[in-house]
């Protein structure tokens, strides 16, 4: 019994210790991981440069010719922040509690987390929407086939289109956040947001993830 008090105190000791170094690391980690991010953007006034990219996007070919998509953008800083404000909000929950731990295992090489400097920095934000139905003249629904697959090639059509101008961007889907920010941007009940983009033009210091691609032989197969 005698000899058995050191080694219980010891113990008590090692995991009292091991408590408090692991409350204060998370401490740390969760003050450490919102750090600013590289801004990749040059803070300019892309006037109305990017509106004759949404054009061509919306050249997109659609399930029907429904040309089931809406391009919001966005360039007032307040509502920009709103938007920041809701996503950040919604993203916290992601990360913490909503995702599980195999989500933030997957996107940890990203370096990601839900602080977004970029929703406030880019000089535009847009925010493509899918209309999940659409409206006859007689005010009744009219289906649109295929909705997500066309406005996906949509936005496809815009990120080249984007690039080939010599912008930026990140593709990004704001997860949980689609209801807040339609009500946000007055979008009505039948537009659900599929994407969003932040763009601006690169600043000289913009790095982008040092990612090797499949090649050509693992993505094609001739028959
Ligand atoms: C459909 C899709 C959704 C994405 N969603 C997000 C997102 O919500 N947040 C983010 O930071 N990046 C997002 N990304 C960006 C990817 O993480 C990014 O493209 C990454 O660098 C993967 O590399 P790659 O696109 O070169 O393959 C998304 C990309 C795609 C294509």
């Amino acid at each position: 019994m005698f000899l058995l008090t050191p080694f219980l105190v010891a113990v008590v000791c090692i995991l009292m210790l091991w408590i408090f170094k692991n409350a204060d690391g998370g401490t740390e980690r969760r003050n450490g991981e919102p750090r600013a991010e590289a801004r990749p953007w040059v803070d300019e006034d892309l006037m109305g440069s990017t509106d004759v990219h949404q054009e061509e996007a919306g050249t997109a070919p659609s399930g029907a010719h429904t040309e089931p998509w809406t391009f919001v953008v966005v360039k007032d800083p307040d509502v920009k922040h709103k938007i920041r404000e809701i996503i950040e909000e919604e993203e916290e929950i992601n990360y913490l509690k909503r995702m599980g731990p195999r989500w933030v295992t997957d996107l940890k090489k990203f370096r990601t987390n839900w602080i977004k400097e970029y929703l406030d920095t880019a000089p535009v934000l847009i925010l493509i929407f899918k209309q999940v139905h659409g409206f006859a003249a007689n005010g009744k629904k009219k289906i649109h086939y295929y909705n997500e697959i066309s406005v996906s090639i949509a936005c496809g059509i815009l990120l080249a289109a984007l690039q080939n101008a010599g912008l930026v961007t990140v593709t990004t889907t704001p997860l949980n956040c689609g209801p807040r920010l339609r009500v946000l941007l007055n979008r009505p009940t039948n537009e659900k947001l599929l994407m969003l983009l932040p763009v601006g033009y690169p600043s000289e210091d913009a790095t982008v993830p040092n990612l090797t691609r499949k090649t050509l032989d693992q993505i094609m197969v001739t028959v």
